[in-house]
């Protein structure tokens, strides 16, 4: 499979078109942005680390009949996937306080809840993302009230899945970011990235931040925490 025409450069990712209309690469990179690209850095390796964990994720979750872009991958950076129309939004699942939650009702880091929450972001880099609920996005036509239910669905089975992958190598998945994509059939299938990026992790034990938060907060040691989630998940 061979890149043939630069399609769209995120923050995160280059994808790029392929000789076959049905497949795209995605490219992932070093640079890192948060606040919305108000804060702008590199984290060495991240890329590398990023791609790999996505797909590994990616091929456990397709095992538990979660369908998702994920084809193959190519190198160390970059990955086939299916060519998708991406529904334009992001879909944030928590289990435990923390970020933007904690901020937003002011409550402390760390709370654990007892069944998990889904929130709806509209993405649009010129809006900052802003928080919408089901009924915008029905108004805004970014989905069908199907496609939401099917979309919900899936976000929460993706949760039960990850939430005890990760148990097993002594990670608590705090909360993460998932979007979604339709295929030229119709079909809802999981698309994007899920890696430190897009997921907050912390050790069960020590409840050190294994995730970009460390980039966020400048809390330092940022390349050390990504490697050692790569090596958890792709050992086990
Ligand atoms: P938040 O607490 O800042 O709303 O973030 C919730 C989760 O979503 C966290 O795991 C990080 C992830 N996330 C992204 O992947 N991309 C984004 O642009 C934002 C704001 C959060």
């Amino acid at each position: 499979m061979k890149k043939v025409r630069k399609l769209y450069e995120g923050k995160a990712k280059i994808v790029y078109e392929t000789e076959n209309q049905n497949c795209l690469i995605v490219e992932y990179k070093d640079e890192a942005t948060a606040f919305n690209g108000a804060k702008k850095g590199k984290i060495t390796g991240k890329g590398v680390i990023n791609n790999r964990v996505t797909n590994h994720l990616m091929q456990i979750l397709e095992k538990e009949n979660i369908s998702t872009h994920f084809i193959k991958e190519i190198s160390e950076r970059e990955a086939v996937v299916k060519n998708v129309k991406i529904i334009p939004l992001e879909v944030i699942i928590r289990n435990i306080s923390a970020g933007s939650f904690s901020k937003r009702y002011g409550v402390k880091e760390g709370i654990i809840f007892d069944s998990p929450t889904i929130e709806f972001s509209y993405k649009n880099d010129n809006l900052g993302d802003p928080l919408i609920n089901e009924y915008h996005a029905l108004a805004l036509n970014i989905a069908s009230q199907d496609e939401i239910d099917r979309i919900k669905n899936m976000a929460f089975k993706i949760n039960d899945i990850l939430k005890s992958y990760f148990k097993r190598v002594e990670v608590d998945l705090v909360d993460f970011k998932l979007e979604f994509g339709k295929t030229l059939a119709g079909e809802i299938i999981l698309a994007d990235e899920i890696s430190p990026d897009t997921c907050r992790f912390w050790d069960s034990k020590t409840h050190k931040k294994l995730d970009k938060d460390r980039f966020r907060q400048d809390l330092g040691n940022v390349e050390e925490a990504y490697a050692e989630m790569m090596s958890r998940i792709i050992k086990n």
